[in-house]
């Protein structure tokens, strides 16, 4: 059967128009679903968004001490040197950063954690006499992790990707601790865990007492925030000092979204299928795929490069989301870096009219993954104050964030259309690599 109106170009680009805006009354719905969301979450009741206790109250500025941080949550770490000099003020940190290779993100538990703590090792060879003392490590692990305790949790699940052996369901501290130990460096105390949201937010709420939101949107995506304790029945620990802990949303795996199906095909072949709805829609693992699958419609359909096929656009993870940047960043009359693009990719003829669609459907693409992340950004603010009575800074860090063109300027014109003029009173500031320094200042406050 013919599908009537989707069978020129025009149409077929107009289809992907329609289904890829994300209209102001969907986004007022998202911020509905996610309040009822997060309050389901905050009870232990069944929730797309685990709305993890942390343990962590807001650091207060006064932190003081020499801290070492590793922060872990993707295909690179960092191991992190660094003092805090209290009034929020920070030494200049040395820092390293390493690679991991697929035997570490796939193979077995104890080699990813084994050859971390190498690396630690090497790292302070250079202090010799650094070896001998306690050591307090902050240690950022950015995925989701049931918290026990301040420095202990287990891993629910992998994401981005990863999918080391023996680690699910298991304390990460106590596997961190475990091959510190084999190497000689049990002299190393993990004073605290901490998702990269948490640090992101403790590295800012360092010098900004209105920090109260953290976000990531890089690689995953996720956010954390200062809830009181009094609106989170599933708590039954101690108090803290503010009587407000740091809840790690997890608001990656939010699932209340209206999904097309790019996104669930792109679901189905993914690592993780059913998990990080959000996440997949938004994040800079997937932005790429979800274009290249849209796209490669057009291809088949012969509607784009007369439909040759070529691997750039055929084959699953082929075009990543770096490419989609560098596309809509190009403004030229010819959209010549686009030609530049296409040609290294192996596609030597493309028509103006074709490249013009390309960049349309990036364009689509990252426009509604802007414009989701200002819903729940929006979500989580007025969570905390619905009136918007008071100024809030959201501490954000992540390379689709900082690098995607006009990514942070769609996050704005969404918060404007859903909050009017009150979204002047929220303020996003980038933490850039805030989330190892962050976990040493939690480490501190712990
Ligand atoms: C993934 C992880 C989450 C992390 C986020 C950003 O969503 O599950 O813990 O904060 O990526 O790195």
């Amino acid at each position: 059967m013919a599908i009537i109106g989707r069978n020129t170009k025009k149409e077929y680009l107009q289809h992907i128009e329609n289904s890829f805006t994300l209209t102001i009354a969907e986004m007022k719905n998202i911020v509905k679903d996610f309040h009822s969301e997060m309050r389901r979450g905050l009870a232990g009741l069944k929730s797309s968004l685990a709305m993890i206790p942390t343990y962590v109250d807001k650091p207060t500025g006064d932190e003081k001490g020499e801290y070492i941080a590793l922060d872990l949550g993707g295909t690179n770490f960092r191991v992190l040197e660094l003092k805090l000099k209290g009034k929020g003020k920070l030494s200049p940190p040395r820092v390293r950063k390493y690679v991991l290779d697929k035997r570490h993100i796939s193979g077995k538990g104890e080699e990813l954690f084994g050859y971390i703590a190498q690396r630690i090792k090497a790292f302070l060879r250079g202090e010799k006499a650094r070896q001998d003392d306690v050591l307090k490590l902050g240690f950022t692990f950015s995925f989701p992790v049931e918290q026990t305790g301040i420095a202990s949790g287990e891993l629910l699940g992998w994401t981005k990707g990863f999918s080391a052996r023996g680690v699910v369901g298991k304390d990460v501290v106590m596997l961190l601790n475990s091959a510190l130990a084999k190497n000689g460096l049990g002299n190393i105390k993990v004073a605290v865990l901490a998702n990269d949201t948490v640090g992101t937010m403790a590295c800012l709420g360092y010098e900004d007492q209105d920090c109260d939101v953290g976000v990531i949107l890089g690689t995953g995506t996720n956010a954390c925030y200062l809830e009181k304790l009094s609106v989170i029945p599933k708590w039954n620990g101690p108090n803290t000092r503010t009587g407000h802990m740091i809840i790690n949303i997890e608001w990656g795996n939010f699932n209340k979204l209206r999904r097309l199906d790019y996104d669930i095909a792109l679901d189905k072949a993914s690592e993780n299928p059913g998990r990080q709805i959000l996440e997949k829609m938004i994040s800079g693992m997937y932005l790429g795929e979800v274009a290249r699958i849209v796209l490669n419609g057009f291809i088949s359909k012969g509607l784009l490069f007369d439909g040759l096929r070529s691997p750039i656009f055929n084959k699953r993870g082929h075009f990543k989301t770096e490419y989609m940047s560098r596309i809509e960043a190009d403004c030229s009359k010819n959209l010549s870096e686009v030609i530049r693009f296409l040609k290294e990719s192996g596609i030597r003829n493309s028509t103006f009219e074709d490249r013009c669609l390309i960049k349309r459907v990036c364009e689509l693409v990252s426009n509604r993954a802007a414009r989701a992340s200002a819903a729940a950004m929006a979500a989580v603010i007025t969570k905390i104050d619905p009136a918007l009575s008071k100024t809030h800074t959201v501490a954000i860090d992540g390379s689709v964030y900082e690098k995607h063109p006009g990514f942070s300027k769609n996050i704005r014109t969404g918060l404007e259309e859903l909050l009017d003029k009150k979204a002047s009173k929220i303020k996003i500031s980038m933490a850039k690599d805030g989330s190892g320094k962050g976990a040493a200042i939690i480490a501190a406050v712990a």
